[in-house]
C-alpha cells in the first residue's frame, strides 16, 4: 500500500523545486526548504533513451516519499511508461507524468496512473504543438508544457512556448477541464513572471533553486515571483 501526502496544496501558484539539482548526499536537508503546505516537490526521472541521460527511479521516489510530506510529482522522462507507471506509484507518487512522445498509447498510460491512484499529468516536448494533447486534456489533472528541451537542467528558457500555455488556459475555459497548467525548464523569477502572464500555474525550478548560494532564499524570492 502506498502512502501518499496527506494534505497538499493544487491553489496555483505552485513553486515546485526540482531535485534533479539538488545535492544528492543531503538529500534530506535539500528536501527540509520545501513547505508542504506551499509547494510540491518535483522528480526527474530519465531513462537514458526518450532523454540523453539517466537519474533514478522508484527506489528514490521512495526515499524522497520518507524525507518530505510534501507533494511528490514525479516527471517521467522514460519510453513506454506504463509498464513501470505502479511501481512509482507504490513508490508513494502523488502525480505521475508522462509524454504524450513516449507512449504508443497514451490513454492507456494516463490510465495505468489513473489505477496507481495518483493524479494524472501529460508533458509535451517543444516541438509538440498544444493541439496533440488536445485529445487527452479532459482527463488530466495537470499539463506539463516543457520550456526546454528535457533531459538536463540549467537550460534556457524558451519564451516560444507560451503560446502553449495560453492556449491550454483557452481550452480549458472553453471546456470546462480541471487540469493545472505546469512549466518546466529555465524557470528563474524573471521567467516564472513571464510565464504567470501567459497562464501557467505550477513553475518547476532546478538551478534557480538549488544551484544558488542559498536555496531556501532562492525558493522564496521564486515564490514572491510568481504570487
Ligand atoms: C529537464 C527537467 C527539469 C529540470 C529543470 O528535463 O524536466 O525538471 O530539472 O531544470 P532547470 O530549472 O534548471 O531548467
Ligand atoms: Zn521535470
Amino acid at each position: 500500500m502506498s502512502v501518499r501526502a496527506k494534505s497538499y496544496p493544487l491553489t496555483p501558484p505552485i513553486a515546485a523545486p526540482s531535485i534533479l539539482s539538488a545535492d544528492f548526499a543531503r538529500l534530506a536537508e535539500e528536501l527540509a526548504i520545501v513547505d508542504p503546505a506551499r509547494d510540491w516537490v518535483h522528480c526527474d526521472v530519465m531513462d537514458n533513451h526518450f532523454v540523453p541521460n539517466l537519474t533514478f527511479g522508484p527506489l528514490i521516489v521512495a526515499a524522497v516519499r520518507k524525507l518530505t510530506p510534501a507533494f511528490v510529482d514525479v516527471h517521467l522522462m522514460i519510453d513506454e511508461p506504463a509498464r513501470i507507471v505502479p511501481e512509482f506509484c507504490t513508490a508513494g507518487a502523488d502525480q505521475v507524468t508522462v509524454h504524450f512522445e513516449a507512449c504508443a498509447d497514451v490513454t492507456a498510460a494516463l490510465a495505468a496512473v489513473r489505477e496507481g491512484g495518483a493524479r494524472v499529468g501529460l508533458a509535451i516536448k517543444p516541438g509538440t504543438p498544444f493541439a496533440a494533447a488536445e485529445r487527452y486534456l479532459a482527463e488530466l489533472d495537470v499539463l506539463l508544457v516543457m520550456t526546454v528541451e528535457p533531459g538536463f537542467g540549467g537550460q534556457a528558457f524558451m519564451d516560444d512556448m507560451l503560446p502553449k500555455v495560453r492556449d491550454a488556459v483557452a481550452w480549458r475555459e472553453a471546456h470546462g477541464a480541471r487540469y493545472l497548467i505546469e512549466v518546466d525548464g529555465g524557470i528563474a523569477p524573471a521567467t516564472a513572471r513571464q510565464a504567470r502572464g501567459a497562464g501557467a500555474e505550477v513553475f518547476v525550478a532546478g538551478n534557480a533553486v538549488y544551484r544558488e548560494r542559498d536555496p531556501h532564499v532562492a525558493l522564496a524570492v521564486l515564490r514572491q515571483a510568481i504570487g
